[in-house]
């Protein structure tokens, strides 16, 4: 029997997204050949979850069918609670200056908190009515979830660890991860995170929209960027718990707060292609230009959240890890940009290689649409002189953004916290004329 404390380490592969996976906890828990036979093995309710209209393209439909101990409907009626620090209405955030925002990280709470407790809504764009855009939270939490379950009908939770691991127990199985791995919580799966450190950290982008997928390769061929085999998603895993427990929900925008009298967490097997997953971001197979100049932040590009106009994504979320720079006679960092989209990044790990100091890990930056940014004066100085003519290795670091093309607006918590850095402009100013009509 896998209980969560005795959970197989081995995970599936989530191989490509349209896959279905068998697991189950009890041997001869998922029926075999139908999917709601009348009446399931061991005395379970079959109960389908669709993260995806019914109708979706079969390349893109997502569902599972879950064999549980008590259907999800079973709970008591919900009640509006105040939401810690969530927001998701971005047309009452203040007016979004088009200034480049930066901040410190997140200070650990002083109170016991757990991690919903210790969300706090950083920026976002679109809502869960209009099914499109994303929120970026931060979290930071001393504790574990006790005798309580969330799940969030608003969007998937991508969920980026900068410090602290997390054990997220979900109604599909286990998820444990740690900084420098991701996970993805489908919208409505219900789960508990535990903090075996203690203490955690990190980033969250909860998506409004298209579920995150895979992006097309293209002309880089079958191989390449996250490579599908090193998704992994959980093999089931349920507690049979009875007691008072409370069940939390991000609805349409609010948190609710209903009782339940047993764990949600039941769910003894289950098959379909709508689960939880979990990647490592150091087995990213980083591409980039081994002649001259360097590619757009594209080639970074690990899932992406597609609209619907073809080629523009909702949300891409790419990432800056490890690489080595070979291009010759070109300025290695990151150059001086300003962009149709907008850029919400965070430091995982280590050093960001276009700025000097400032950027720590837990912190964040955002430069909206055609705000001017890039390298600071002081990284400027450096690579305008550096030697190209051999390689050079960008090592221990790891970081990320959250970018996408409408604009990004900061909520007030973050336009007024003292974490905000008031004097980031400055890193530019030290930027000097050079030009010399006189000197080529
Ligand atoms: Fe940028």
């Amino acid at each position: 029997m896998n209980g969560f404390n005795d959970t197989p380490k081995q995970m599936h592969y989530l191989s490509g997204f349209c896959n279905e996976f068998a697991t189950e906890a009890l041997p001869g828990a998922l029926p075999v050949g139908q999917n709601s036979p009348q009446r399931a093995p061991y005395g379970l309710y079959a109960e389908q979850i669709s993260g995806t209209a019914f109708t979706a393209p079969r390349s893109h439909n997502r569902r599972s069918w879950l064999y549980r101990i008590r259907p999800a409907a079973v709970h008591q009626p919900f009640k509006q609670v105040e939401g810690p620090r969530i927001v998701s209405d971005f047309t009452a955030t203040p007016p979004t200056p088009p200034n480049q925002l930066r901040w410190d990280p997140l200070p650990m709470p002083d109170a016991s908190t757990d991690f919903i407790d210790g969300w706090v809504t950083m920026a976002g764009n679109g809502s869960p009515e209009a099914m499109t855009g994303c929120g970026i939270h931060l979290y930071a939490a001393n504790q574990s979830m006790q005798d309580r379950y969330f799940y969030n009908a608003d969007g998937e939770l991508l969920i980026v660890p900068q410090q602290g691991r997390l054990q997220i127990a979900t109604e599909l199985g286990l998820i444990e991860v740690e900084p420098q791995e991701i996970a993805v919580i489908p919208r409505g799966v219900r789960f508990q995170v535990k903090l075996p450190d203690g203490q955690a950290r990190g980033y969250i982008c909860e998506n409004f929209g298209a579920l995150f997928r895979l992006p097309d390769l293209g002309v880089i061929g079958s191989n390449g960027l996250a490579n599908p085999r090193d998704f992994l998603t959980p093999v089931a895993a349920f507690e049979d718990v009875e007691g008072d427990f409370e069940l939390l929900a991000k609805f349409n925008g609010r948190l609710w707060s209903a009782s339940i009298n047993h764990s949600p967490l039941d769910v003894v097997a289950w098959h379909g292609n709508y689960a939880p997953y979990k990647y490592d971001l150091r087995r990213f197979n980083t591409i980039g230009s081994i002649s001259y100049d360097h590619p757009d932040p594209s080639i970074f590009l690990v899932l992406q959240a597609p609209s619907a106009v073809p080629g523009v994504d909702t949300i891409d979320f790419v990432i800056f890890p490890p690489r080595w720079l070979a291009a010759e006679n070109t300025f290695r960092p990151p150059w001086f940009h300003r962009n149709f989209a907008s850029e919400f990044m965070g430091l995982i790990h280590g050093e960001y290689d276009a700025k000097a100091e400032g950027f720590v890990p837990g912190g964040a930056s955002l430069h909206n649409c055609m705000s001017g940014h890039g390298p600071d004066a002081d990284t400027f100085e450096k690579a305008s002189q550096s030697d190209t003519s051999k390689p050079g290795k960008v090592d221990h670091t790891m970081a990320f953004m959250f970018e996408t093309p409408a604009v990004i607006k900061p909520t007030q918590f973050a336009l007024e916290t003292s974490q905000l850095q008031n004097e980031y402009y400055q890193c530019w100013q030290n930027l000097k004329k050079n030009f010399n009509p006189e000197k080529k």
